[in-house]
């Protein structure tokens, strides 16, 4: 633990213990329990410490991140799921109607939205959208098995997924948003990549263009839900409410409560 805290690593007690059940296959609670490692899994335990001592990622060392109950794959080329995300799912989950809905995850990268939707309203149809092909061949690894359709382009292109606009009763997105030069932690800067963490030189770049992409893909009365940086509180709703679209715009804290996402509706159109 002692190489893990000289190195900065935010959590070190949790995640040695963490390395610790991953290499002895048991659940953290039950390391107590498990018995002593032998010689192999005690060089490998010292292997994956000495990567999270360099600031690799736990979850691409352990191969998985957990979010809303999910495990899911991640590594190399893709985005890590944060825990803050899933404030943003809870939410459009209260919002979505019950039954059949179709949902949509814009920049959806490891899947991790997309999958807690469908995992939670099996009967809904669930939208991944991601233009990276790293990102891509993880969201296909998660996605198999799963219900969900991947659309493989630009977001903020209105010919993708333009077939079902007017219909969609529910718009999730986790798009990058950190302003270009903000200085990260090693575990993002170094991996994860840059166009999923970065959106110019204030961070707006990729939500301003998704905003009236988003109000054509909802029906009246859909729902849209965007994460953003904590600067951007003011700037974001600002966005929404500009576009004329939607309805309420509300900005919501996360759990220390900082500024985390944004939502609003989408207004009837109006018919003169
Ligand atoms: C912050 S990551 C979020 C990934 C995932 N939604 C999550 O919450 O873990 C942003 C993702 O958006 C993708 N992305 C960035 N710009 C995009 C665009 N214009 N169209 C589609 N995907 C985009 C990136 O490749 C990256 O996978």
């Amino acid at each position: 633990m002692g190489v893990l805290s000289k190195a900065g690593v935010a959590s070190p007690r949790v995640d040695a213990e963490l390395i610790a059940a991953f290499v002895l296959d048991v659940p953290r609670g039950r390391l107590v329990l498990a018995p002593p490692m032998t010689p192999a899994q005690a060089c490998r335990f010292h292997e994956l410490v000495a990567r999270r001592a360099d600031r690799m990622p736990l979850q691409h060392l352990l191969g998985t991140a957990p979010f809303y109950g999910l495990e899911i794959a991640v590594g190399p080329g893709v985005f890590v799921p944060r825990p803050e995300t899933e404030l943003l799912v809870e939410w459009g989950l209260g919002v979505l109607p019950a039954g059949s809905a179709t949902v949509v995850d814009l920049c959806s990268g490891s899947g991790a939205i997309a999958l807690a939707v469908a995992h939670e309203r099996p009967q809904a149809t669930v939208y991944a959208v991601e233009q990276d092909p790293g990102a891509l061949e993880w969201l296909r690894r998660n996605a198999s098995g799963n219900a969900i359709e991947i659309v493989a382009g630009d977001a903020t292109d209105p010919s993708v997924l333009s077939t079902v606009d007017g219909r969609v009763d529910l718009v999730l997105c986790n798009p990058p948003y950190v302003p270009a030069g903000t200085r990260l932690e090693p575990e993002v800067a170094r991996h994860d990549p840059y166009s999923a963490v970065f959106a110019g030189p204030d961070g707006l770049d990729v939500i301003a263009a998704l905003v009236a992409r988003v109000a054509a893909m909802l029906r009246p009365g859909g729902w849209f839900g965007v994460e953003h940086d904590d600067s951007h509180a003011i700037a974001v709703p600002g966005l929404l409410r500009a576009d004329g679209r939607f309805g309420p715009v509300t900005d919501h804290g996360d759990l220390a409560g900082r500024p985390r996402f944004a939502t609003a509706r989408r207004l009837a159109d109006c018919t003169s």
